[in-house]
């Protein structure tokens, strides 16, 4: 990175907390400038197969934590996962998005199945995993079986922070150290957090904006943090859509290259929350592939959209509303 994108700490606390909104919004049209230099109008896809709401974590803020009993637990089946993405392929999808709890199910061999079988039926595909904290072994297994990107958000850079969200089982070095191991492996790597989760200060944000600045993820996922009704943040208020607005666009600024979605909860908690997320700079989106029958029970939080959707539908749907402000569906 350049320096001059380089911002120390007191510019970032500015522009994180200013109220004037020129400042804003010539933050959000020199971000969106960036976006079209180096990714065009061109708004990628990628489609998001929710394999399994099973989790054995208890993290605080999300609606398939263990801890839930009222939560309808399912698990693709192999079959299912590939009829998923078949379908996928057929709508114009080239990247599949495998994404699921932390389902103490899938064994190394069975996920490195999933992943070797989306390799042959789809030679030119991307594959993305998003399954959580596994060991360096099962990474570099599934990557040698041909899934080339991980998600894991890294959800706090403060650690303390960190043990606020999560129980004590879980460490924040411990997903620092799978991050690393990673991106050591191959993988072009994902992180993020949610913007507003409960007890987050601007001064976290920016220890986040660093710790990104360091590791230098190609992907940053960043969607506001929305209530669930069965966890023991209910009644946590949600995080600010503006907020995270912002922080795609310093994020684009930071990260010229990476992928940035605009996040299914900034749609969720904004009418259009997608395309203003793509006009601050985001360039790229998530369309769901999961069945329609399981889309309700993989419920993170709270009024979720599109679970009642076909792919099909909101793939056009989706299309439309960004075509009327000029930019395209890859
Ligand atoms: N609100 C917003 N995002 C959430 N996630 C989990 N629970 C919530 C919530 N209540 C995010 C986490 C996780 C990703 C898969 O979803 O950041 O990493």
């Amino acid at each position: 990175m350049t320096s001059e994108h380089t911002l120390g700490d007191e510019a970032l606390l500015n522009l994180l907390t200013t109220n004037d909104t020129n400042v804003i919004d010539e933050l959000h049209s020199t971000a969106r400038k960036v976006t079209d230099r180096w990714h065009g109008r061109i708004v990628k896809t990628r489609g998001l197969i929710e394999i399994s709401n099973y989790c054995h974590n208890n993290c605080y803020y999300c609606g398939i934590r263990a801890g839930n009993a009222n939560v309808q637990r399912y698990r693709l089946t192999h079959d299912e996962i590939m009829q998923c993405s078949l379908a996928g392929a057929t709508l114009g999808f080239n990247t599949f998005v495998l994404q699921g709890g932390e389902d103490l199910q899938h064994s190394t061999e069975w996920v490195e199945r999933v992943v070797a079988d989306i390799r042959s039926a789809h030679p030119t595909a991307a594959i993305t995993l998003s399954l959580g904290e596994r060991t360096k072994d099962d990474y570099k297994r599934w990557y040698d079986a041909g899934a080339n990107r991980y998600l894991l958000r890294h959800e706090t850079a403060n650690p303390k922070h960190y043990a606020k969200l999560h129980p004590k089982q879980m460490s924040w070095q411990r997903r620092i150290d799978c991050l690393h191991a990673l991106k050591d492996i191959g993988y072009e790597t994902g992180t993020g957090i949610m913007v507003g989760s409960p007890f987050q200060t601007i001064n976290d944000i920016i220890l986040d904006l660093r710790l990104m600045e360091r590791f230098r993820p190609e992907m940053i996922g960043i969607g506001p943090y929305v209530s669930h009704h069965d966890t023991p943040f209910a009644d946590k208020p949600n995080g600010s859509v503006e907020l995270t607005l912002r922080l795609i666009s310093i994020l684009r600024l930071m990260h010229p290259q990476a992928n940035i979605p605009a996040t299914t909860s900034l749609g969720t908690l904004a009418t259009d929350g997608r395309l203003l997320g793509v006009e601050a700079g985001a360039n790229v989106v998530m369309p769901n592939l999961s069945p329609l029958n399981v889309r309700k029970a993989y419920s993170l939080y709270d009024g979720k959209i599109c679970t009642d959707l076909e792919a099909a539908e909101s793939r056009r749907l989706l299309a439309q509303q960004f075509a009327e402000k000029g930019y395209e569906l890859d």
